[in-house]
């Protein structure tokens, strides 16, 4: 690489940090209902795979990443990635490096909630009163226009630097001029399908290729150049590093992305991702396999019932099987959970003309049958067990709606009565910490809530 790319480079990153502060100063000008976040990024080596890979970053988090963080009173550390609700006070220790965040403390004279909720209002926003469903679908906007205000500031970079004639020279001499979206992913894509290529220069491309086909506009260009196909076919590598970013690119060529959907599950990349899930394969591999498969099948019938069609949901079964797959079931579990929900609500919803081929379709996945019959009311019980509030909070979900179904299955069930009593307990206790707090609709509150109904539900 030339120093001048790099330069180029280097003067991207810090604008990226610049920006992250700034976001997080502009976020509360954009609606009064939509919460801020201060989003933060450090090396994320608590990640780790069993392939012994590099540390997760930023553009490797699935959605399904995206984590909630829960201040209390004291300063706690910040895991990466987390999203911080409005109001918290965030800190850097300087001492280790690592941010920090808690509650505000309530000085300035004022009591009460009243006059709390008021002071936090304007600027902050109560972002106790938001579900942690809600943080993270505002995250995952935030993490759009980031990307996009991104772009804007390389944009801003690189006009700077063009007065400076010799630095232009320099750049055209090297190519380095302006170029669109479309011409990068041009070269990138030429660059992953060069025989000439090394394997670390595939890898790059495909990195960088996974950033720009978030665009809808880009996604379908990406589709007219040829590029999902090779992803496909890129499913089919050798190597795990080029399967596991050809899936990457694809599960987010594919995010809300109809007609990707429609050319994906033509061009057979159904098949091609289960049989990554249904084998031996590297953790790393796999959980971007089951990114894509996710991407692949929400809002999808015609995929969905494929998928039944092939065995997907066995595959998906197996999972829990197998060991060294943790990592992998709070994403199946979520997924089934979303599957589930997104027939259910098309099926009590209002629905005219337009909805009713897509009702049509969503009759025609026999998603519960099947869930029944490979035994998954077992499964999310034992998941109650994990540490963090967030998993719980998606098994508890899952539970809540497979309950209809599984009642007599839970009825059964010794370890699920005293796993829910325990969480009972917990939750309990957490949910008064919150009330001492001033959060009458907090967030422990909820869980709490959602446990009491499903031990009602089975009593
Ligand atoms: C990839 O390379 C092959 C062989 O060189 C070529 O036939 C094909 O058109 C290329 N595909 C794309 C999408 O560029
Ligand atoms: C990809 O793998 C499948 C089997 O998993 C095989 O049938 C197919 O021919 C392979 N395609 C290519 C292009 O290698």
């Amino acid at each position: 690489m030339s120093p001048w790319a790099g330069l180029l480079c280097t003067a991207a990153k810090v604008n990226l940090l610049v920006l992250l502060v700034a976001v997080v100063f502009s976020w509360s000008s954009l609606s009064d209902r939509v919460p801020e976040f201060a989003l933060t990024k450090i090396e994320e080596s608590d990640i780790k795979d069993d392939s012994g890979n590099e540390p997760v970053t930023e553009d490797d988090a699935d959605p399904e990443d995206l984590e909630v963080f829960y201040p209390t009173h004291q300063w706690q550390t910040l895991r990466p990635g987390q999203a911080v609700p409005a109001g918290s006070h965030v800190r850097l220790n300087l001492q280790t490096g690592e941010r920090e965040a808690k509650l505000p403390d309530s000085e300035d004279g004022h009591t009460g909630q009243g006059s709390r909720r008021k002071r936090l209002g304007k600027v902050d926003v109560d972002a106790n009163s938001f579900t942690s469903q809600e943080l993270k679908e505002a995250l995952a906007k935030m993490k759009a226009s980031e990307k996009a205000e991104r772009k804007a500031q390389e944009e801003e970079v690189r006009k700077k630097f063009r007065p400076i004639e010799q630095l232009k020279e320099e750049f055209e001499k090297l190519n380095m001029k302006m170029e669109t979206d479309y011409e990068i992913m041009v070269k990138l894509i030429s660059k992953f399908n060069s025989s000439a290529s090394t394997l670390d220069e595939k890898v790059a491309a495909l990195y960088d290729l996974e950033y720009y086909v978030h665009q809808v506009d880009n996604a379908k260009d990406f589709l007219s150049m040829g590029g999902l196909r090779l992803m496909i076919e890129g499913l089919n590598s050798t190597e795990a590093a080029l399967k596991e970013h050809a899936a990457f690119v694809l599960g987010a060529a594919l995010s809300s992305n109809p007609k990707v959907q429609i050319e994906a599950i033509e061009g057979g990349a159904l098949q091609k991702l289960l049989v990554i899930l249904a084998t031996e394969q590297p953790l790393a591999v796999r959980k971007k396999a089951l990114f894509a498969l996710s991407s692949m099948l929400r809002h999808f019938p015609y995929a969905q019932q494929q998928f039944l069609k092939l065995g997907g949901l066995q595959v998906l079964r197996s999972l829990f099987r197998q060991r060294g797959m943790e990592t992998l079931h709070v994403r199946v579990v979520t997924l089934l959970y979303d599957l589930i929900m997104e027939k259910m609500l098309l099926e009590g919803s209002q629905h005219g003309e337009q909805m009713a081929e897509k009702l049509q379709q969503y009759r025609q996945v026999r998603l519960v049958p099947a869930v029944l019959e490979q035994d998954w009311c077992a499964v999310p019980p034992t998941l109650l067990a994990m540490p963090e509030h967030d998993t719980r909070e998606k098994v508890l979900k899952l539970v809540g709606v497979l309950m209809a179904f599984c009642r007599e299955h839970y009825r059964g069930d010794p370890a699920l009565g005293t796993a829910l009593g325990l969480l009972r307990s917990e939750y309990e206790e957490l949910a008064a910490q919150e009330q001492r707090e001033g959060d009458k609709d907090g967030y422990f509150g909820e869980l709490l809530g959602s446990i009491n109904t499903i031990i009602q539900e089975l009593g």
